[in-house]
């Protein structure tokens, strides 16, 4: 079963909620993934899933190639590419979302580093079965940039939130959130890193909270 954090490991991460048991499911939640990059999100939930609790029965990129679809395509799991840009609008996007996600008969929707606003239309078709991964200890700095924010801003404690979608943007029920001190010299490329090894920590279990508040 995926590890939870404990203080005194991984560069004195504190994640909440504090070390407990995985969430017994009763029964096996099947995902769909979304991803726009390089897809080690969606690399930590493939391996999460492999202890059993889950399945993942889709991955929708908007990114044709991008490293999510890759690694997709190297484990040999359903891909497909909703891009963007041959839609005219964000609600246009989404309906393409759910035709896929429908189809894939997925229970829960994980937003692995989808880096597109979604709209009403999809958070409308599975209502608190979205799960969206942040780069931030919300709700400070939501949006684009939030580890460029968070620099800028000058705090000494960033960190990661996985919670359920919402409206309005980075702002749903938080799951679990991991702190992760900001060093002395922290850029952006080595802030993120730390966040990440977080971020791959906190969204199986947010996943699976998730679920578990589902009745699975
Ligand atoms: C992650 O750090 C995630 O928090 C961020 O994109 C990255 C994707 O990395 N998401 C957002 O900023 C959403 N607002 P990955 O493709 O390696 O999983």
């Amino acid at each position: 079963m995926p590890a939870f954090s404990d203080p005194s490991d991984d560069g004195a991460c504190v994640q909440w909620p504090l070390p407990q048991e995985w969430p017994l499911l009763s029964r096996k939640p099947r995902l769909g993934v979304m991803a726009s990059g390089a897809g080690s999100n969606f690399q930590a939930l493939v391996e999460s899933c492999a202890g059993g609790w889950a399945s993942i029965d889709l991955l929708v990129v908007n990114n044709g190639g991008c490293g999510a679809q890759q690694r997709a395509l190297e484990l040999g799991m359903a891909n497909q590419v909703v891009d963007h840009r041959l839609h005219s609008n964000r609600e246009s996007v989404d309906r393409a979302l759910i035709d896929a996600f429908k189809a894939a008969a997925v229970d829960l929707v994980v937003m692995a580093g989808w880096m597109r606003i979604v709209t009403p239309v999809l958070i409308g078709a599975f209502p608190e079965r979205i799960i969206n991964i942040h780069p931030s200890l919300l709700p400070s700095f939501r949006g684009v940039d939030a580890v460029g924010q968070a620099l800028a801003a000058g705090v000494t404690l960033s960190g990661c939130t996985a919670h359920l979608v919402s409206e309005e943007v980075d702002a749903g029920k938080i799951l679990v959130q991991a702190a992760v001190p900001v060093d002395t010299g922290d850029d952006r490329a080595s802030l993120t890193a730390r966040i990440q090894s977080q971020e791959h920590r906190i969204l199986p279990l947010a996943v699976a909270l998730a679920a578990q508040r589902l009745g699975y």
